[in-house]
Parts: structure tokens; sequence; C-alpha cells
């Protein structure tokens, strides 16, 4: 089978929806029959459809399809696939030096992304930041600092929460299928509480503005005693949960809780970081500044890094050689960032998402008054999901989710979907999307919603 390829990506790809073939057509099907006689069957695929190329907000399969991007890779390329700086930087680096460890010896790259990150997170204190290769190691590490800052073991999370799938991360992610079933025995000295979900709480959203931080801190002192506890560690807004955003005040609430107790308060922003949102990162909403911030995703346009940035104090209360790795920070994904960093000011990439949300949610609010399986909408700039429920009651409806993702698949739009119950759709386009393009999007989400009464 010849495949179609497309050997430059980037921001010039032309930027349209163009199906040539179904989906997946012939080429990725083929190649799809590889990977089942060679990769393991625990990576599952949202889109089975096999990538040659991707910029702006397309992305090109083995058999010449270009699909409208609603993911960005799940938040990671806020920048644009293959964007300009990204791929300049990446390139001098790569020609440069690969690596050497930054414990053997150390590069200015990782400096860079140190002070960057140390500038763009909340927090007008001395900060320092480490380096790591994906948002579970990050989260891992904030524990660890947390713990060495504290002197205390134990670790608050949330319902909903999604941290990653290392045995700690593990452990404090909420759902167990498909992230935990059957992994364990997980990490200890992990509690969890209600998350502030305003949809699901029971006696509704006004409820869950009055009650959820007295809930959430009565079960703390309750159950293990605000001495014990390291850190509470919150998404701001989650992500894998349901892209649940809590109510005004609840984040604030809970920052100010964390600091009349000692509790190294750490805002995991892995997915809702680096302008995402429509600020640099979603705890701005609210003012609020973590004691330690944790990121990822969207930090170098789709190289693999990630980091913790906090309290000067509490990150170098770890003694020399205690945190680290071999390819933490590795100089080529540094570049990258350094790359990505840059794209996200000079094209006041915040702003961009902000427009996003302006553009997106008031479509999707139409949407649901005319398809009442559209239980809530929310979100912030361009981090928006819709939560679909068996009309009228809260009981999650899956199946009509997974309808709607695969018409709007089949129809060349790539959407995730995600929530603890799997009823949510997600959208998290490349914050460098075009209009045209997003309103194309849109069109054929409603054609897709229009298609599940039939
Ligand atoms: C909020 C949050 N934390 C942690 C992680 C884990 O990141 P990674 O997959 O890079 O380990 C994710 C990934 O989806 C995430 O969304």
């Amino acid at each position: 089978m010849a495949m179609t390829t497309s050997a430059q990506g980037g921001p010039a790809l032309a930027q349209q929806r163009r199906l040539v073939t179904e989906i997946p057509g012939p080429a990725s099907r083929e190649l799809l029959e590889r990977r089942q006689r060679s990769v393991a069957r625990g990576l599952g695929h949202v889109l089975p459809v096999f990538v040659t190329a991707a910029g702006g907000g397309v992305v090109i399969d083995a058999d010449g399809n270009s699909l409208i991007d609603f993911g960005s890779g799940i938040a990671v390329t806020s920048v644009g696939n293959s964007a300009e700086l990204v791929v300049q930087r990446v390139t001098e680096q790569v020609a440069r030096f690969t690596h050497t460890c930054f414990m053997v010896a150390p590069y200015r790259g990782y400096v860079e992304v140190c002070e960057e990150l140390n500038r763009v997170t909340p927090g007008d204190f001395d900060k320092r930041s480490a380096l790591f290769n994906s948002g579970a190691e990050a989260v891992e590490n904030a524990v660890k600092i947390a713990r060495h800052a504290t002197g205390r073991s134990s670790v608050v999370v949330f319902d909903h929460a999604y941290h990653g799938r290392t045995n700690l991360t593990m452990a404090m992610t909420a759902k167990n299928m498909p992230y935990k079933d059957g992994f364990g025995p997980f990490a200890s000295d992990v509690y969890r509480v209600p998350m502030a979900y305003p949809f699901r709480w029971p006696g509704g959203p006004a409820a869950c503005q009055a009650e959820a931080l007295d809930v959430v801190t009565g079960l703390i002192h309750a159950q293990v005693g605000e001495k014990n506890v390291a850190a509470v560690v919150i998404e701001p807004i989650q992500g894998e949960g349901g892209f649940v955003v809590p109510p005004d005040g609840f984040l604030p609430g809970l920052a100010a809780y964390c600091r009349d107790n000692g509790i190294v308060f750490v805002a995991d922003e892995i997915q809702s970081g680096f302008c995402r949102t429509g600020n640099w990162f979603a705890v701005e909403h609210e003012d609020v500044v973590p004691d330690l911030i944790t990121t990822a995703k969207g930090i170098a346009g789709g190289l693999p890094l990630a980091g913790v940035t906090g309290r000067a104090e509490m990150m170098d209360a770890v003694h020399v050689g205690g945190l680290g790795g071999t390819f933490g920070g590795n100089p080529v994904a540094c570049a990258a960032a350094l790359g990505a960093i840059e794209t996200m000011g000079k094209e006041d990439l915040p702003a961009a998402a902000r427009r996003i949300g302006e553009i997106m949610l008031p479509r999707l609010r139409r949407l649901a008054q005319s398809h009442p399986v559209i239980g809530d909408v929310r979100g912030r700039g361009a981090m928006i999901a819709i939560e679909l429920v068996r009309p009228g009651t809260l009981e999650p409806d899956p199946a009509a989710t997974a309808q709607v993702a695969r018409a709007c698949h089949a129809a060349g739009l790539l959407v995730l979907t995600c929530g603890t119950f799997g009823n949510v759709l997600r959208f998290l386009p490349p914050l460098v999307i075009s209009e045209d393009l997003l309103s194309e999007g849109l069109s054929v989400l409603e054609d897709a919603f229009a298609g599940l009464s039939s």
C-alpha cells in the first residue's frame, strides 16, 4: 500500500479539513495491523489514523486525509505542531549536542528553562525549578519535595483527579478503569476528598460553592490531621476527570487553608498550564499563588519535558543528589521549551486561548439548548468540555458520548473524551488554530449531534 507522506509539517500546511478516504483509510489500516503484531495491547488509540505531518490546526494522516485537531495531542501542541521557533531551536541544539545528563555536566538551556519557569509562574518570591521527563514524574517529585520541606508524609488529592500512571501517581489518580485496575498495591498515605464539582455536587452548583471547602477541610481534619499533611495536590481545572471547574472561591480558600496549616499547596497545571485557559496558568484566574506548581504537556511544543517550580526554600529543602534522572531536562527538550515559551509570549497565546473560548462557549451553549443530552457546558479559554447525560438527569451517557466522538472522527474532526464516567467530550485545540477551522470543527460537532437522534 502506497503511503501518502507530507514531508513538511508545521504552520505552512494547508489549514483545511479534507477527507480522501474513509477513516481510517487503507494505509492507516495496514499500519494498524503491523501495530497489532508489534505493540503491546495496553496502549489504546483515540483515533487509529497514522500521522505523517501536523501543524496549525490540522493533522495529516498516512492516506492524505487532513483532520481538524481539537486535541493537541492532549493539550501538548498549544503552539501548534512543528512550530517555527521550536523547530529552529531544536534543529540548532540537536546539531550541537544531544545529551550530557544535567547531573553529569550541565548546560545553559536547562538553566534558561528554569529561569523562564520561575518568571512565568505566579508568585513574586524567590523560586527554583527542576526538570523531568513526564507529568507523572513532576508530580512524584513535587510530593518528594513537599515531604522534605515539611517533614510530613500524607498527601491529599481529590475525586476525579488524574496525576499519572506511576505507582505514586496511580494512587493519586481517582479513576480505576483503565488507569489502576489490577496494578496495585498502590503507594500509601494518599487520602482522597470530594472535588468541588458544581454539576454533580449534591444540592447543585450553589450548594457546591457554599459547602465544598468546609467538606474538604473537615474531612482532612477528621481523617488525616492537618499536622500530618505534607501536600494538597489539585488540578485547578481537572483534566482527565472531566474538565471540572471548581466554583469561584474554592481554590483561594484551599490555598489559604494550606497556608494556615503549614501544608504545601501544589497546583498540578500539567494540563491546564501554559496559556491553555487564557492565562499562563489556570490558578491566575483567581490570583491563587501555589507553593509548588507542576508543568509538562504544553511546555515544549511536543517534546517530552516537565517541571516542578516553587518557593526557593521548599525546592532547596532537598539534599544534593535527591532530585534528578538521566534524561530529565534533556537539552533538545529544553531548546524546544525555550522556542515554545517564546512563541507563547510573542503571539500572545493567552489572548488566543480566550478568543477560542469566546467563540466556542456560546456555540456549545446554543447546541445544549437544542440537545438536552448535553447536561453541562464548561471550561475556560481553550480548555472546554460538554458533559452528556440522559436528558433531565445527572445519569452519565457514555454511549452517546462515544457515538458523537465517532461521528466527529469519521467526518475529519479529532475530538477527545474524558471524565470519570466517560461521558465528557473535551476540546483542546492548538491555540494557533484559525478561526475558520475552529468554526468548521464546531459545525462538524453540531452535525454529529444532529445525527445522534436519528
Ligand atoms: C493534570 C495531569 N497531571 C499529570 C499528568 C501525567 O502526565 P504524563 O502523562 O506526562 O505523565 C497528566 C496527563 O494527562 C495530567 O493531565
